[in-house]
Parts: structure tokens; C-alpha cells; sequence
């Protein structure tokens, strides 16, 4: 009943000319898959190129990142208004690659997403616990506290407009996935919060991708797992054919 979704965050990779290339190697791999919301998610100076070269295809064109205000004397950041107005549909927030290296907080997530749901971006919404976290035992408390403080304030319509993934930050890039059982839990975790912070409901319409070395070899594990909605991929979405692979997984 959850329409899977399948996101590429290309990071910082992928210059203008190889956006087009990707895209249009990807374009005729996807076509004719139906039922799966693809995305992808270049860099910012690429966002155009991408909606350009993505016309007329399924796939939609997400930002990395964007900014809580709409404009301003905020040298050198951009405001969710101006990625919709660049023909993006989506947006990433809450990276933990961002929260790692960029000063990223709960609170600067939960204005990013509030101001990017006004905007009318669809937004992906970033949570996970680093190795640490985990071996400690305090990966639900550290998830718990980033929805919670993410979504304080966040109306049920806007809850519509969400997409969280989750990310255990040990298995990003490193090619260790958490296994199905591992994500899967954490999974039903979220969707057990969002009961209480929303109602029955709204946490069974709500998408949960998972990230983490999500490859064509383990996404059809992944995606029979009950609460897992789909995937966000990052050094598999740089190659069309592993990318399009992911999201034929259904085959
Ligand atoms: O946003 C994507 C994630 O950080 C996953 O990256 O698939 O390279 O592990 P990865």
C-alpha cells in the first residue's frame, strides 16, 4: 500500500556534463517500472541540468540540503523556494554526513524541513546512530530524539510531505549494510514513534527508506521486510546500471 521509493544521493560527484550523461544512461534502464517513486539528488550547481535532462521521464530531481529562511543576508545558502523554483520536488535533509562535518543539530533539521514543507518540497528526512551509538545501546533514544526534535511542530498535513530514512551512519560507505533483521527493527521502531507523535494512520501511510550500502546484491532482502519502504543509495547511484538495478528490484 506504501508506493516504494528509490533514491540516488550522488554527494559531491557528478559534474554538469556527467549529470546529463548519467541521466540519460539511467532514463531508458527505468523506463517502463512502475509503481516506484525514483529520485535523484545531484549536487546543487546540477540541479537544472538535472531536471532538464530527467523532462519526460519518471525520475524526479532532489537538493542535498537547503536552508530554514527564504531569502536574505545568508551568503552561500539556498532557500528551499529557490529549489522548487529550479524544478526540484524534493529535498534531503538532515544527512548524517552533514550532521557529522557541516554542525548540523536536530534543531537546525527540524527548521530545515519545516521551511521546506511551506516551500511544497517533498522532504527526505535523515536519521541514524553512529557505531558508537549502537555499541553503547542507545540507538532507539538516539532515533527517538532526532524524530522527536525533527519533528516538533510538524503538522500531520505536513507529515504528508514526509519521507524519513533511516541511516545507521556505521553502514554508510562502508559496505557494511545492517542486515535485513537489524533495519527492519529500527524500522518498525519509527513507525511505532510516529504512532504516538501522530496517529495510526498517518505512521502506516508514511515512507521509511533505508541507507547504508544498499547494492542490487542485498535490496530485494531489504524491501521484504515489512516497514521498509525503500532505499536511500549513495555510491551505488553513481552508475546507472547498479542504480537501475535497485530500483527494478521488483524483478
Ligand atoms: O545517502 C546515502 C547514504 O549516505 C548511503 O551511502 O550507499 O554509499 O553507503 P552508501
Amino acid at each position: 500500500m506504501r508506493t516504494p521509493v528509490i533514491a540516488g544521493n550522488w554527494k559531491l560527484f557528478k559534474n554538469l556534463s556527467e549529470t546529463r550523461e548519467l541521466l540519460q544512461e539511467l532514463a531508458p534502464r527505468v523506463a517502463g517500472v512502475s509503481g516506484v517513486e525514483i529520485i535523484v539528488a545531484p549536487v546543487f550547481t546540477a540541479l537544472t541540468t538535472a531536471v532538464q535532462a530527467a523532462m519526460g521521464t519518471t525520475i524526479r530531481v532532489a537538493a542535498q540540503d537547503c536552508f530554514w529562511e527564504e531569502e536574505g543576508a545568508f551568503t552561500g545558502e539556498v532557500a528551499p523556494g529557490l529549489l522548487k523554483d529550479a524544478g526540484c520536488s524534493h529535498v534531503i535533509i538532515g544527512h548524517s554526513e552533514r550532521r557529522q562535518y557541516f554542525g548540523e543539530t536536530d534543531a537546525t533539521v527540524n527548521r530545515k524541513i519545516k521551511a521546506a514543507c511551506a516551500a511544497g518540497l517533498t522532504v527526505l528526512f535523515c536519521v541514524g546512530e553512529t557505531l558508537a551509538e549502537r555499541e553503547a545501546g542507545t540507538t532507539f533514544t538516539v532515533i527517538e530524539t532526532q524524530l522527536r526534535t525533527g519533528l516538533a511542530g510538524v503538522t500531520a498535513a505536513d507529515l504528508q510531505r514526509l519521507i524519513i530514512a533511516y541511516e545507521p551512519v556505521w553502514a554508510i560507505g562502508t559496505g557494511k549494510t545492517a542486515s535485513n533483521e537489524q533495519a527492519q527493527e529500527v524500522h518498525a521502531r519509527i513507525r511505532t514513534l510516529l504512532v504516538s507523535l501522530y496517529d495510526q494512520a498517518a505512521a502506516d501511510a508514511l515512507r521509511i527508506l533505508y541507507g547504508g550500502s544498499v547494492k542490487p546484491e542485498n535490496i530485494r532482502g531489504l524491501m521484504g521486510q515489512q516497514d521498509i519502504d525503500g532505499a536511500l543509495v549513495g555510491g551505488a547511484s553513481l552508475k546507472a546500471d547498479s542504480f537501475a538495478a535497485i530500483v527494478r528490484f521488483q524483478e
